[in-house]
């Protein structure tokens, strides 16, 4: 017997979805009962249908579940969504109107006026807007989104900077790991000893899902933080791990210690509630003139913190710096299950 949550994860057998079923195992919370990808898997038990790329064994308690459709009829109460995008919006609806709390990885509905793109430590008061997406949609569940992977470390490194100076303008150029592209991905002719300086869609969703992020909930809508992004990102040959070099323009003078400072001390909901899934630290300022640097620091805090580093003055804008994250960690399914456990924490899921 046990009291835990019983979740599903959409699109199971992917490079996010078997992230989820890493990171659930063992989860104080939750317990993956129900395990769901496309036609071709379907039928199949799990450890038969995914090619499991984790360095960890597939959980014992999963190996044996019988992969579903993606319907709306599995016995659980939240569903994990981890599905190519061609499919993730239909049914990802389906399953809130059905009655279950879907957490999207997926692009489809983070920019919908009534959908929830929530960073914890940033903006976990824009899931007040659930109750008008249920009035909206007439949906008996609820859809709550998470950040494209590069635009969670973007936003996480901004958000206090906006809070405490304002950003006035930010250019980023990324440098994205191959893992980022899912399973098979990127073809190895393709990336090995080179970079392939387009990902499509990136640029613009790091350029509109930041602004939402860092935007204001004034009990009816979402506005969008009042300032242009300008993101150029490129594919490169590194198993996990997106950089980031960004370089801002702030309101309110300040100085690269003071950032080094603001960053090192700040913390959230996640953090005070003690979530099960939150890092300590949800920014790690990097010492080390050369780092962060994704071979040695990706893996930091279990790959929920956003680490940063080289903070100086930028000539042309005011400041630059360097972030690393953990893109199928933090960045994806990390990010769901920290929503989750705010959903649950404040009371969402009663
Ligand atoms: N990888 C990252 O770092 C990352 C980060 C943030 C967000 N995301 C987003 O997360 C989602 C998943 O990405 P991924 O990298 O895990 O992709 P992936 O490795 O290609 O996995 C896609 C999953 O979707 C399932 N699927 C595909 N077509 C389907 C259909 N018609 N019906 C039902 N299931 C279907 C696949 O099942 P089968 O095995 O049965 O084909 C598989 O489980 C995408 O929307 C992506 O943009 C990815």
């Amino acid at each position: 017997m046990t009291d835990k949550i019983a979740v599903g994860v959409l699109g199971a057998t992917g490079a996010v979805g078997q992230k989820f079923i890493k990171l659930l195992e063992n989860h104080p919370w939750f317990e993956v009962k129900e395990v769901a990808a496309s036609e071709r898997t379907a039928g199949r038990c799990y450890a038969e249908a995914v090619s499991w790329k984790q360095v960890t064994p597939i959980p014992e308690a999963v190996r044996d579940l019988e992969v579903r459709p993606c319907l709306p009829d599995l016995k659980c109460r939240i569903v994990f969504s981890g599905l190519d995008a061609s499919i993730a919006g239909e049914v990802e609806e389906s399953f809130a109107r059905a009655g279950y709390a879907v957490l999207s990885n997926s692009r489809n509905h983070r920019m919908d006026d009534d959908v929830p793109l929530v960073i914890p430590e940033l903006n976990h008061d824009h899931l007040a807007i659930l109750p008008i997406q249920r009035a909206n949609r007439g949906y008996r569940g609820c859809i709550v989104t998470n950040s494209n992977c590069s635009t969670m470390f973007l936003a996480m490194a901004l958000g206090p900077l906006h809070r405490e100076f304002t950003v006035e303008q930010v250019l980023v150029t990324t440098m994205q790991a191959i893992s980022g592209a899912g399973y098979p991905g990127v073809p190895s002719l393709d990336i090995l000893g080179n970079v392939i300086p387009y990902i499509g869609g990136e640029e613009e969703k790091m350029e509109s899902e930041t602004r939402k992020i860092l935007g204001r909930f004034d009990g009816k809508r979402i506005d969008l933080a009042d300032f242009p992004v300008s993101a150029q990102c490129n594919r490169v040959a590194v198993e996990d791990g997106h950089m980031e070099s960004v370089s801002v323009k702030l309101a309110r003078k300040t100085t690269a210690e003071e950032i080094a400072a603001l960053w090192a001390g700040f913390s959230g909901p996640p953090q005070q509630l003690r979530l099960p899934s939150a890092p300590e630290r949800p920014l790690v300022v990097m010492e080390g003139r050369d780092r962060p640097q994704p071979r040695f620091d990706v893996n930091r805090s279990n790959g929920m913190s956003t680490l940063a580093g080289r903070i100086r003055p930028c000539p042309v804008l005011d400041f630059k710096f360097t972030l690393l994250g953990h893109n199928t960690v933090r960045g994806a399914a990390g990010a769901s299950i920290l929503n989750a456990e705010l959903l649950k924490a404040q009371g969402y899921l009663e």
